[in-house]
C-alpha cells in the first residue's frame, strides 16, 4: 500500500486545511495510507507523534477551518543536512516515499532539494548503521509534490496561490470599512497590505475599492517625482468632489531607484497636501479566517491532482507543482516555477521592471 504524507510549511494561508483535506481523503480513495505531518518541517525532523497516520473523519470540518490546523513552522533544523537525515529517517520508518506540500516557494525549494538529496540520504543511513539495507529497499526515491499555498500570490507559473483571493476579499472589505468613517471626515487613509515582494493584493485591493493610489514593487514609481505625482492625482480626486483618499502600499512596495517606499512617507506627502491622514497597516487580519469559496475549490482540486500525480510518478518524472493556469489545474515542473520565481526579484533588482511583471506570468497582470 502507497503511503504519502501531507504536509503545510511556511506562512499559513486560508485554503490549507481544505489541501491536506483533499489530498487525505483523495489518498484513501486511491487506496493509499496517508499520514499527516504536524508543525511543517519540524515534524518531518522529530518524528514520533508529529507524523501520524489519518483517517477519512479525521479532517471533518476542514473546509470551514481557517489557518492550517495540522500546524505550520519555520523550520531552521530542515534547512541543514542533518535535519534532512533525521526527515528521511522518520519517512523510512514509518514507510513513506512520497510527500504533498503545501507552502510558499521557499518551502517548496526545500522539498525539491530534500527529493534530490534522497538517494545519498538513505546511503548514510545505511552506512551509519541506523537502517540496514534491507530495510531502505524500497525507498529508493521521494516522489515530492508542491501545492502552493500562500495569500502573497507570488509564485510564477500558476495564475493564483491558495490563499490570495480569501485575503483580497478580507482587505477588500476592511478597506470597505476604512472608506466609511474615512469620507465621514473627509479623510486620507493609506492602507498597508501584505504581499512581501509581490504586488498582487495590494493592486487587486486597489482595483476592487477604487484606490487613488496604488504603490507595488514591479511597477515602482519615479524616485524624483512620485511624492508630486502622489499630490497631483490626490488632489485631482478631491477637486472632482470625493470626500475620501485611499493610497494602498505593499509592503514590498520600492521606487525606481528600489528605496523603499513605507506608509510614514506616503502620510507625510498626503499632510504636505492639507488632508487629515491616517495609516492602517492590516497585517494579519488578511492572512487569518477561512478560505472564501474559490480557495475551497481551488484547494480541493489541486490536492486531488496532488495524489493523482504521486500515483502516476516515475522515479525519473520532475518533482511537479499543481498550478492553475487560464482556470485549468496544471502540473508543472518545480524546479522552473521557483527558477521562474526567483528570477522575478533578479529583474527587479536590475530594475527590469517590465521583465518583472511579465515573468510573474499570472493573467493577472496581462
Ligand atoms: O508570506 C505570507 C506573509 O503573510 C507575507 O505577506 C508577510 O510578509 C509575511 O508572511 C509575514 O510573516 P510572519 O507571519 O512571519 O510575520
Amino acid at each position: 500500500k502507497k503511503k504519502i504524507a501531507v504536509m503545510t510549511s511556511g506562512g499559513d494561508a486560508p485554503g490549507m486545511n481544505p489541501a491536506v483535506r483533499a489530498v487525505v481523503r483523495a489518498g484513501i480513495y486511491y487506496g493509499c495510507d496517508v499520514f499527516a505531518v504536524y508543525e511543517g518541517y519540524e515534524g518531518l525532523v522529530k518524528g514520533g507523534d508529529l507524523l501520524k497516520k489519518v483517517e477519512w473523519a479525521d479532517v471533518r470540518s476542514y473546509l470551514s477551518l481557517g489557518g492550517t490546523h495540522i500546524g505550520t513552522a519555520r523550520c531552521k533544523e530542515f534547512r541543514e543536512r542533518s535535519g534532512r537525515l533525521e526527515a528521511a529517517y522518520n519517512m523510512v520508518i514509518n514507510g513513506i516515499d512520497a510527500l504533498v506540500v503545501c507552502g510558499g516557494d521557499g518551502s517548496l525549494t526545500g522539498a525539491d532539494l530534500f527529493r534530490s538529496e534522497w538517494p545519498s540520504l538513505i546511503e548514510e543511513l545505511v552506512s551509519t548503521g541506523r537502517l540496514s539495507s534491507k530495510q531502505v529497499a524500497p525507498y529508493k526515491h521521494l516522489t515530492i509534490v508542491g501545492l502552493v499555498g500562500s495569500i502573497d500570490n507570488d509564485m510564477s507559473c500558476t495564475d493564483v496561490t491558495i490563499g490570495a483571493f480569501s485575503a483580497l476579499e478580507r482587505i477588500t472589505e476592511m478597506v470597505d470599512y476604512i472608506g466609511a468613517t474615512a469620507a465621514s471626515h473627509s479623510r486620507a487613509f493609506v492602507v498597508e497590505v501584505m504581499g512581501r515582494h509581490c504586488g498582487w493584493l495590494a493592486l487587486m485591493a486597489g482595483l476592487a475599492t477604487g484606490a487613488d493610489f496604488i504603490f507595488i514593487p514591479e511597477r515602482p514609481p519615479s524616485a524624483q517625482n512620485w511624492k508630486q505625482e502622489l499630490k497631483d492625482v490626490c488632489s485631482r480626486h478631491r477637486a472632482y468632489g470625493r470626500r475620501k483618499t485611499t493610497v494602498i502600499v505593499a509592503e514590498g512596495a520600492i521606487d525606481d531607484e528600489l528605496n523603499p517606499i513605507t506608509s510614514e512617507e506616503v502620510k507625510n506627502v498626503l499632510v504636505e497636501l492639507g488632508l487629515d491622514t491616517r495609516i492602517t497597516i492590516l497585517g494579519h487580519v488578511q492572512r487569518g479566517g477561512t478560505a472564501v469559496a474559490f480557495d475551497r475549490r481551488l484547494a480541493t482540486m489541486q490536492g486531488v491532482e496532488a495524489v493523482r500525480a504521486v500515483l502516476e510518478m516515475t522515479p525519473n518524472t520532475p518533482s511537479p507543482m499543481i498550478g492553475v493556469l487560464k482556470n485549468k489545474i496544471v502540473k508543472y515542473p518545480l524546479v522552473d516555477a521557483v527558477k521562474q520565481t526567483k528570477a522575478v526579484a533578479t529583474a527587479i533588482d536590475n530594475k527590469e521592471f517590465d521583465k518583472a511583471m511579465g515573468l510573474r506570468d499570472t493573467s493577472f497582470y496581462d
